[in-house]
């Protein structure tokens, strides 16, 4: 009877392995086109402990606000959330993020549409710390009307959305410029990149060498300032470093998920093994 159970075990374990590769592989070919083969980054947030590269991440947000951002939104990101915990600015300096002097001159280099309180009339402002990301355009028409009929999609959450995830992403930022196939008809606006679907994207190139020129990152490490020299602003580069910032805007409480995960894990390591010595002392004198 033992056995059975075990062997039914056995072989449910390996049904679940099974079917957990073949579903990967599945959504992952659906991003893959014919012949360009989808490069597999390494990313550091991969894993069961893995975290977000900060200094990337930073890197990343300088992408989206100097190229990024004059067409998409991040709907779902305030400025403060780059200083809250598990953030690029996190500073334990600043427990409230409303406080740091990085997402203050962040929010402040925005300008956002408000409505005077006195008179209504409608006013720009610079950004502060509670404010949202603001909107681009004012709707999707207008959106629309900029971009030859496509609409940029709000990039919050678009690591999530694709499947293929931050590797879909990188991809598709650094297909630009192969030979499209000669039966694929690309239309005035349109341009070849093999990552999207159909192979047609109305979105132009928008990395190229040298584009922006990235600002050395100081971190504080334990206390002391170390500063990360700028690398080359090259297409891979900030390619990469743009996916690392829209994966943590995805999943900005990742880190403190995995960490909790892994205090349970040996919260119920410690657990087990206590129960396996009390099993044994309580039927330590009963024959069975
Ligand atoms: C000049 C405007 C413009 C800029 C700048 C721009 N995009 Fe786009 N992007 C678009 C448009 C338009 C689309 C919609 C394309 C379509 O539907 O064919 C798009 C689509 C996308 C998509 C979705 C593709 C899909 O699978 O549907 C991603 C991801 C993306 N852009 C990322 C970026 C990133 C990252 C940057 C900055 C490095 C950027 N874009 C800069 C206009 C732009």
């Amino acid at each position: 009877m033992k056995l059975t159970i075990n062997k039914i075990a056995l072989a449910l374990s390996a049904f679940a392995v099974l079917a957990s590769t073949s579903v990967f592989g599945v959504s992952y070919a659906a991003g893959a086109k014919s012949e360009y083969k989808m490069e597999h980054v390494h990313w550091h947030f991969n894993g069961p402990r893995g975290s977000y590269d900060r200094a990337a991440v930073q890197r990343g947000y300088q992408v989206y606000r100097e190229i990024c951002s004059a067409c998409h939104a991040l709907d779902y990101l305030s400025f403060r959330h780059l200083g809250d915990k598990g953030g690029p600015y996190y500073d334990k300096a600043y427990k409230n993020p409303n406080d740091n002097p990085y997402v203050k001159a962040f929010a402040a280099d925005w300008t956002i549409k408000d409505i005077d309180s006195e008179t209504g009339d409608v006013i720009e402002r610079p950004g502060t710390p509670a404010d949202k990301f603001p909107s681009i355009f004012d709707n999707d028409a207008a959106a629309r009307a900029s971009n030859g009929g496509a609409l940029p999609p709000d990039l919050s959450v678009i690591v999530a959305a694709r499947g293929g995830g931050a590797d879909y992403v990188y991809n598709l930022l650094t297909a630009y410029g192969l030979d499209a196939p000669k039966d694929l008809k690309l239309t005035g606006g349109l341009y070849y990149n093999p990552v999207m679907e159909g192979g047609a994207i109305a979105m132009a190139p928008p990395l190229a060498d040298e584009l922006i020129e990235y600002a050395p990152i100081e971190v504080n490490d334990h206390g002391t300032i170390k500063t990360i020299p700028a690398p080359v602003a090259t297409v891979e580069q900030m390619a990469k470093d743009v996916t690392e910032f829209l994966a943590w805007s995805a999943d900005p409480k990742m880190e403190q998920r995995k960490s909790l995960g892994f205090a349970t894990m040996i919260y119920l390591l410690i657990l087990s093994v206590l129960l396996y010595f009390s099993y044994k002392a309580v039927w330590r004198d009963v024959e069975h």
